[in-house]
């Protein structure tokens, strides 16, 4: 019989002559964050029959509820990492503090791994997909433990991110800075599948994501933008649609694929946005940027931040770069503005098509 079929870990095989120094140990982590997404696919995928749904009863470092899945998958990946050897410290969002792998066979371990293990976790009770986001670096201490420095490095310095979307069907997506592969969970044989090799994102698309319940709470600059969207423009295609599921991965995979804009701005309430810098948006930043499009905090490229702590949030513009920049060009009209400022602000977008106010 012939097999047309390659898998990740073929794959992962192939593309290590890419890095003609590489001894097979970043290919072997990368295997190991496959194993652990495996088995915590299991458990989401049969998370209405066993005992597995709802809250654990405790808070994270960030003050947000833990779900038993929460745990859960960040047992199995820190599991999975301390077996595999080729990690020496785990920067989990379910930690307050950063983990040392100290295992007999991690001695030598050179890579950090930064890890949302479940995101999108209010959605796991509702049956919505969900998903795990990841991102390796190389130590930059050469001997002894690896420290803290280590681990707050820039997204520039990323070696690889990717993530897992546990929709309805199960995704692995990542790149190690050459381009984005995706491969598709084949159940019947266990293994991920090439299915969406070199993936592009379109360079404008027709689909913003926001939560729009925050909206009283936003810059002036997003406000606009959202009224941008939302207008009537034959030669832009607007209004766009609207599309948001509350799980980032399930919202950038989409955009991934089809085009669009996914926007966690500061609001008067989180005034350094919600998402997290170093296992959130750097990785997706990578990836994103990787296909094609764009990531930024509404000013700044988010993989030139230099992080200064380990839970840092930092609101974050992602997508196709046309839309992601006409986001921008909004947020330098209006941001810190004064009224008289904003009315000629106004008066240029509505040459953009953009009447009446924001409130
Ligand atoms: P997590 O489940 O890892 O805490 O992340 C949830 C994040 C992200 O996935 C999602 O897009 C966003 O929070 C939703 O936040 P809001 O409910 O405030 O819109
Ligand atoms: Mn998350
Ligand atoms: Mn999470």
């Amino acid at each position: 019989m012939v097999c047309g079929v390659k898998t990740l870990g073929q794959f992962i095989i192939e593309k290590q002559s890419d890095f003609p120094y590489a001894k097979g140990e970043l290919s072997r982590l990368l295997r190991d964050i496959g194993i652990a997404s495996k088995i915590v696919n299991r458990e989401v995928n049969k998370a209405g029959l066993v005992d597995i749904l709802g809250d654990m009863g405790t808070t994270n470092i960030q003050g947000e509820e833990q779900k038993k899945l929460d745990v859960y998958a960040n047992e199995q990946f820190i599991a999975a990492l301390t077996s595999g050897g080729e990690c020496c410290i785990v920067a989990t969002e379910e930690e307050d503090e950063i983990i040392h792998i100290e295992s007999p066979v991690s001695q030598n371990a050179k890579y950090i791994v930064c890890i949302d293990p479940l995101d999108g976790s209010s959605n796991t009770d509702v049956n919505v997909a969900v998903g795990t986001i990841f991102s390796i670096y190389r130590r930059k201490t050469i001997d002894g433990r690896a420290v803290l420095e280590d681990v707050l490095q820039k997204g520039t310095q990323q070696v690889a991110a990717g993530y897992v979307i546990y929709g309805s069907s199960t995704m692995l997506v990542y790149t190690t800075g050459k381009g984005v592969n995706g491969f598709t969970l084949d159940p019947s044989i266990g293994e991920f599948c090439l299915s969406h090799p070199n993936m592009r994102i379109p360079e404008c698309g027709y689909m913003y994501s926001v939560n729009e319940g925050n909206y009283g709470h936003f810059p002036d600059g997003v406000k606009k933008y959202i009224k941008y969207c939302q207008v009537e423009d034959e030669s832009t295609k607007r209004p766009y649609t609207s599309r948001y599921i509350g799980s980032m991965v399930g919202d950038i995979h989409r955009n991934l694929i089809k085009g669009g804009i996914y926007i966690y701005p500061t609001t008067s309430r989180s005034p350094n946005g919600k998402l997290r810098l170093l296992y959130e948006c750097n990785p997706m930043a990578l990836i994103i940027e990787q296909a094609g499009g764009k990531a930024t905090t509404g000013f700044e490229r988010i993989l030139d931040i230099e992080p200064t702590e380990l839970h840092q949030r930092v609101p974050i513009f992602i997508g196709s770069k046309k839309m992601v920049e006409k986001a921008e060009e909004m947020m330098l009209m209006y941001t810190e503005k004064s009224p008289a400022e904003n009315k000629v602000a106004d008066a240029k977008l509505n040459d953009l098509g953009v009447v009446g106010g924001i409130d």
